[in-house]
């Protein structure tokens, strides 16, 4: 034992006396919001380094004198920006080959600069450059103060003459220093997405990822938290990570916990396949990947994003969401003209402020759009369905008080359709490789300009068809077997298409900015905070079961805003699970999001008709508060019998509570909810949506620590029962407290 150890001391040494030590800082860089600070340092050799992420250090400069005290076999420290070169062994954030085949990148300082952007948003840029290659990288890290937020990407820039290849080029490195790290991240499929799954990382690289191309979100999601020091995920307490990456397309986020127990994590567009050649003096711009941090359980970290996201990432996020009758589940591809206006007189009749005509009404003859078959591309009125047009169906919805939405699937074409008989070479494929279909369709080629312009061009055409509030954007499928006529290296084609998707959507944005556009794809298979920046909400699963809801919409709530969230009321028995659920328990899933109606009002019966117009009624007196307050998740659905989200309104005037029982719990207390999030004061408790109250306390007023000390206990026993309770601050005088 003792002989070892003596081995060991003499490794030590010698391997110790051949590395430079990096004792002195040159400079510490802060990024700071209210409550979080990101700490890098620029090291004597010049190489800027990762220092610390987590609450707010208000003088950064006594880092200038600080030791990590790592093992002298620990030589290398978190990097600002991982490069694959010089010390560094792990995974890197950026790898590069350069003109003289040269693979090694050692970034060193040049300089940095932090400047106001608006109130409260700061920007930091750091500049580095190869100690040896013509290679220079700016890291921007843009602070949100109020809402703990940072932004982060980095812009690659090739200052020589010859072309350079990025292998690997992510968003960006961070790094943490904890015992444990509980990862929280999302999986699924389709009509089966945000699946929550905790796992402590283990030493090595775990990665979340996907590769499908077109989308981001059934098999996982590009986002996480991160619990540190932590056995449990707690809502309230201890330090809580989360972070979102902008990107609609293939990403990967790898978690590195090395053998020290520290943490790194890279962040950004999925490298498989994805080589970029960066030409002479080109810069390549990586999307933003967004960090916040909190002190107090992952209840802040969720409320931070969802400041962040209303502030600033969602396409305008002052747009009140209509509640809308969609036309999918209750029609599918068989309707005409009357089918169409009967909808809308009975989505008139129940409350409902839009309607959406979903899949099936273009396409003509042998290309006609009655199943899934056929007539994607050819975005021409079926004038059999519909002979009066959009525009009469636009006019008739709006003559009844209702916005009127349509369905649209651009980026696709089935082989039967005309569009695929004039323009095969549109498609996504590699010459002499079957073209391989997925739910009966072809993907295009958005890299192609030609094809961008087809895009925009049907949007437009579809706007110029009739009065047109909403669109429904679809994607239902992936790509497979990439190739692209138009791009020089096909290891382009998946940057190439999201960047290609969101040129279009910023045309369209520019020539449509108030039209509502929500991003669908096969349910809820592109939900991100890039696809965000140019679409109003997203459609969170095909899966319209509301028992099944309540677990996802608790998965989608750590990361994006209810106000985003498509939620629908569907027939029963559900057309995916066959499970039926009360017509109250699917009323009160939809009206915690952006609420909508998804089936043949006709087959309706006269008390889901009543339940429904009533929910929608009342939904509208509070839906402000779920689209703009402050969610408390006060029991997970994933833990008990019970789930409990709380929306606080910003002057804490107001909030709403859902309690949803998900399971039969025999010979047992009945859920007694503690509240969170109010202001000292008394509050009136009203329940919602309901024939009796399940509540002995109704239309009472309750002291802001009885409702969070003792909660409300309700009488809620059957599996998928449900209760709604508006609260309404009737004094904000401080209660007595002995
Ligand atoms: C998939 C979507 O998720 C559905 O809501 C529906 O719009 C269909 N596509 C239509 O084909």
């Amino acid at each position: 034992m003792r002989y070892l150890s003596v081995l060991a001391a003499v490794a030590a040494f010698s391997f110790a006396s051949i590395l430079p030590t990096r004792a002195a800082v040159k400079d510490v860089i802060p990024v700071n919001t209210e409550n979080s600070s990101l700490i890098l340092v620029v090291e004597d050799d010049g190489a800027v380094d990762f220092r610390a992420y987590g609450g707010r250090i208000a003088r950064p400069e006594q880092f200038a004198g600080m030791d990590l005290y790592g093992d002298h076999h620990i030589h290398n420290n978190i990097a600002a920006y991982a490069a694959q070169g010089g010390f560094y062994v792990g995974a890197p954030a950026l790898a590069v080959t350069y003109a003289d085949g040269g693979v090694n990148t050692e970034l060193r300082y040049v300089s940095h600069e932090t400047r106001a952007v608006s109130e409260g948003v700061e920007r930091t840029v750091i500049r580095l450059r190869d100690a040896k290659q013509p290679l220079e990288v700016r890291l921007v890290y843009v602070a949100y103060r109020d809402e703990d937020v940072i932004e982060t990407h980095a812009e690659i820039v090739n200052t020589g003459r010859k072309e350079i290849v990025l292998r690997d080029y992510y968003s960006s490195t961070m790094g943490f220093y904890a015992e444990k790290y509980l990862l929280t991240r999302f999986w699924g499929s389709w009509a089966h997405e945000w699946q929550v799954e905790r796992v402590q990382l283990p030493h090595g690289v775990t990665s979340i990822e996907d590769l499908c191309g077109t989308r981001t979100t059934h098999k996982g999601n590009p986002s996480f938290m991160l619990s540190l020091d932590a056995d449990s995920f707690s809502e309230t307490s201890g330090e809580v990570v989360a972070g979102a990456l902008k990107w609609s397309g293939n990403y990967k986020i790898d978690f590195c916990r090395d053998e020290t127990g520290r943490l790194q994590v890279n962040a950004g567009i999925n490298p498989q396949n994805a080589e970029w050649h960066l030409g002479k003096g080109e810069t390549f711009v990586t999307p933003d990947m967004v960090y916040t941090y909190s002190a107090a359980g992952a209840g802040q970290a969720s409320r931070n994003l969802h400041d962040w996201a209303r502030r600033t990432a969602l396409y305008d996020a002052t747009a009140v969401a209509p509640t809308l009758l969609n036309s999918w589940e209750g029609a599918y591809f068989t309707f005409d003209t009357k089918t169409i206006t009967d909808m809308i007189d009975d989505a008139a009749s129940v409350g409902l402020e839009m309607f959406v005509l979903d899949d099936g009404w273009f396409g003509n003859g042998e290309f006609a759009r009655n199943s899934d078959r056929s007539g994607l591309g050819d975005w021409q009125l079926n004038t059999s369905k519909l002979p009066e047009g959009i525009s009469a169906l636009a006019d008739y919805a709006h003559s009844k008080g209702l916005k009127f939405g349509i369905w649209i699937e651009p980026e696709m074409v089935n082989p039967k359709s005309e569009l695929y008989l004039r323009h095969p070479e549109w498609v996504v494929h590699e010459e002499g490789r079957e073209l391989m279909t997925l739910r009966n369709q072809y993907l295009l080629d958005l890299t192609n300009p030609a094809v961008q312009d087809f895009v925009f061009d049907t949007f437009d055409s579809v706007m110029k068809m009739g009065d047109i509030d909403y669109v429904k954007w679809d994607c239902n499928r992936h790509a497979l077997n990439i190739g692209s006529s138009s791009l020089k290296h096909q290891s382009h084609f998946y940057t190439a298409y999201v960047q290609g998707l969101y040129s279009v959507l910023a045309r369209i944005r520019e020539a449509y900015p108030k039209v509502m556009i929500q991003s669908c794809s096969s349910g809820g298979g592109r939900v991100d905070y890039g696809v965000l920046g140019y679409t109003n909400e997203v459609w969170v699963s095909d899966d319209t079961d509301a028992g099944i809801r309540t677990e996802m919409q608790y998965g989608f709530s750590l990361i994006y805003p209810s106000l985003i969230m498509g939620s629908h009321i569907s027939a029963v028995p559900n057309h995916q699970s066959g499970l039926v659920t009360g017509i109250k328990y699917r009323t009160d899933i939809a009206a915690s999001g952006r609420l909508g109606v998804e089936l043949q009002p006709k087959q309706m019966t006269a008390e889901e008709k009543r339940v429904v117009t009533r929910a929608v009624q009342q939904y509208k007196q509070f839906r402000d508060i779920v689209f703009y307050g402050d969610l408390y998740r006060l029991q997970s659905p994933l833990e008990g019998p019970d789930a409990a989200n709380l929306y606080v309104s910003k002057d804490k005037k107001r909030a709403v509570l859902f309690v949803y029982h998900t399971k039969m719990v025999v010979q047992a207390f009945s859920p007694r909810i503690k509240l969170d999030g109010l202001a000292d004061g008394v509050y009136k408790v009203t329940e919602m949506n309901c024939d009796k109250s399940c509540f002995w306390g109704d239309g009472r007023e309750f002291d802001s620590d009885f409702l969070e000390n003792y909660g409300l206990n309700l009488k809620l026993r059957n599996p998928l029962t449900s209760a709604v309770f508006l609260l309404e601050q009737v004094s904000h005088v401080d209660i007595d407290r002995p």
